[in-house]
């Protein structure tokens, strides 16, 4: 794989990605978690695109709503969480408001997910080839014996799995190995799109890499277009073509992956990098504290007020909205968005957050697979 066929898939870096085709239009997502004390609001009324072929980045601390958009997207929230609001459209589909029935044909044909622990939940009583072969004859249904046998070989052969693998129980298998497998059923019927949330996030980082490979050769390989969803700045940095920043159920910035490296916008996406400890001590992300607000109760205004070193007054009665300020690159603040009256409000004391420039640097640096850093 040379660095520049492969730059040529990706996706352009500069922002200029309306010539291609969106795979995933997600509009006014809104998704609430009923509780005896009122709503949990998980996702507030998110817009994002994917295009074809791209891996677009979902991150954000544990709790600000990245596996419940995943599972919103596939509409597979679980009560007493529901989908409040929003589209989700896929092709000229809106699967918000499709009958089961019908989403159940389009789910893994169209879309699949990699479910946050999945390794875990592949049955421990079947063997690989039967829980693979499930998947596909669900949909296509009954395959003469040879045929679907050679389906399954086929694909542990592009998830890197040996044909042994076909045989055996998940219990004789590594995590990284179990991994793969799930990584085999979700690209089993060929979905244009994968959503793989925190794929890596059990495995020791030897093992991390090598799934973290396998994704990306499935993406080069197959042309599909991913959603990774992760913690992990550093790895992200590495697999992905954009990343979108999620804040308390809020994205809070989309930008092209170097770009949101060496040039973040939004105060929380400067905390997540100025936070990667270093490439090679790679650790969940670990900012100085958690959600400082109640998601049942989010304070009018901006939801990263009690956090951000630069907050002023406007901050606290004003909801910045998600803007353009520079080709592909969105951000929600209004240091950008209401630069004059923002400068005018006075300044509310928060703690300092260092300069993520510095951080941006050595991180491109370190991490290099596709000549990113090269520039
Ligand atoms: N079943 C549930 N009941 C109440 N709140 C929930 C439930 N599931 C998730 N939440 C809340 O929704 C928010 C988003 O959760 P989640 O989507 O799992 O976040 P992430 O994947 O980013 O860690 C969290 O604050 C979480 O506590
Ligand atoms: S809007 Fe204000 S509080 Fe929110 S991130 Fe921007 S500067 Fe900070
Ligand atoms: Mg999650």
């Amino acid at each position: 794989m040379g660095e520049h066929s492969n730059d040529r898939k990706q996706p352009s870096r500069d922002g200029s990605l309306d010539s291609r085709r969106v795979v995933l239009d997600v509009q006014d997502l809104r998704v609430h978690y009923a509780t005896p004390r009122g709503d949990v609001i998980a996702v507030n009324g998110i817009n994002f695109q994917v295009y074809e072929g791209e891996t677009v980045g979902l991150v954000g601390e544990s709790g600000c709503g990245k596996t419940t958009t995943a599972m919103a997207i596939l509409r597979l929230v679980q009560p007493p969480g529901r989908i409040i609001g929003g589209r989700v459209m896929v092709e000229d589909t809106d699967l918000v408001s499709l009958s089961e029935k019908q989403l159940r044909q389009l789910r893994w044909v169209k879309l699949a997910l990699i479910p946050q622990g999945a390794m875990n939940s592949l049955n421990p009583v079947m063997r690989i080839k039967d829980q693979i072969g499930d998947a596909i004859t669900t949909h296509e249904g009954r395959l003469p014996a040879d045929a679907l046998k050679q389906r399954i070989l086929d694909l542990l052969n592009q998830v890197g799995l040996p044909a042994r693998v076909y045989g055996m129980y998940p219990h004789e298998l590594s995590g990284g190995m179990k991994q793969r497998v799930c990584v085999a059923m979700a690209i089993a019927l060929n979905p244009p799109l994968i959503i793989a949330d925190e794929p890596t996030s059990a495995l020791d980082v030897v093992v991390q890499r090598v799934v973290a490979q396998t994704l990306l050769d499935v993406k080069q390989r197959l042309g599909v277009s991913m959603i990774l969803i992760g913690h992990d700045m550093g790895l992200q940095a590495q697999l992905v073509d954009r990343i979108i920043v999620m804040y308390a159920g809020n994205i809070v910035e989309i930008a092209p992956v170097r770009e949101a490296f060496k040039n973040p916008l939004h105060p929380y996406t400067q905390l997540l990098i100025a936070s990667i400890p270093s490439i090679k001590e790679r650790k969940p992300l670990k900012v100085t504290e958690g959600l400082t607000h109640d998601l049942r109760n989010p304070p009018p205004g901006c939801v990263f007020q009690f956090r951000c070193p630069h907050a002023r007054e406007i901050c606290r009665a004003l909801k910045p909205q998600l803007r353009e300020y520079g080709s592909g690159h969105l951000t929600a603040c209004h240091i950008y968005e209401n630069a004059g009256e923002y400068e005018r409000s006075a300044p509310i004391v928060t703690t300092a957050t260092p300069s993520a420039a510095l951080y941006a640097a050595d991180l491109f640096k370190e991490v290099d697979p596709h000549g990113r850093a090269a520039s």
